[in-house]
């Protein structure tokens, strides 16, 4: 079979998933995150939990470098959030507010979940990285409604019928 990338890619988006922020604190102290929804859960024990990062992001040194992340399960109402981590480049987190619990990570607030990461181990996953991460804390709301990705959009749990 050949592959047609952008076919592939259309195929692939029948699969809806949340979408996250993921963050980590560089060597340095600066802040960095991308817009993910390559996000997984793995293993409840040991906790574990992956997603991928494009070898071409501009933070892909700075998360192997960093050995730590925090994933941040976005709410529907922030979009403009995710919009905001999926532009390239540092300096996107100017009036935003987050805490700093176990591994250094900004977790951000207002979330539906946040896990805190100790990256276990990196592997290639062709043109990303794949990072396993062992979950050190994490904090869940009890209500709320996630921001969707399907077919290429952002949706919501009401759109899909
Ligand atoms: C909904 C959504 C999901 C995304 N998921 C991923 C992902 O799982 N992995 C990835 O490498 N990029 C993903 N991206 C693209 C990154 O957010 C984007 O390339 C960003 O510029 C990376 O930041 P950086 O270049 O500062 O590292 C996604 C973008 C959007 C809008």
């Amino acid at each position: 079979m050949t592959f047609d990338t952008r076919h592939f890619r259309s195929a692939l988006g029948w699969f809806a998933t949340g979408v996250t922020i993921i963050t980590a604190r560089r060597s340095d102290g600066e802040l960095i995150g991308v817009t993910a929804n390559s996000f997984n859960s793995v293993s409840l024990d040991p906790p574990l939990v992956l997603f991928s990062l494009d070898r071409k992001a501009y933070s892909l040194a700075h998360f192997e470098d960093a050995g730590c992340f925090a994933i941040n399960v976005l709410r529907e109402e922030q979009e403009a959030l995710s919009s905001l981590f999926a532009r390239q480049g540092a300096h996107k987190f100017e009036n935003l507010d987050y805490e700093v619990w176990e591994t250094g990570a900004p977790v951000l607030s207002d979330t539906l979940a946040s896990f805190d990461c100790r990256t276990r181990s990196t592997h290639d996953g062709g043109d990303h990285i794949i990072f396993l991460g062992h979950v050190v804390r994490y904090r869940s709301d009890d209500h709320g409604r996630p921001l969707l990705y399907f077919r290429g959009k952002y949706s919501r749990l009401q759109d899909i019928h």
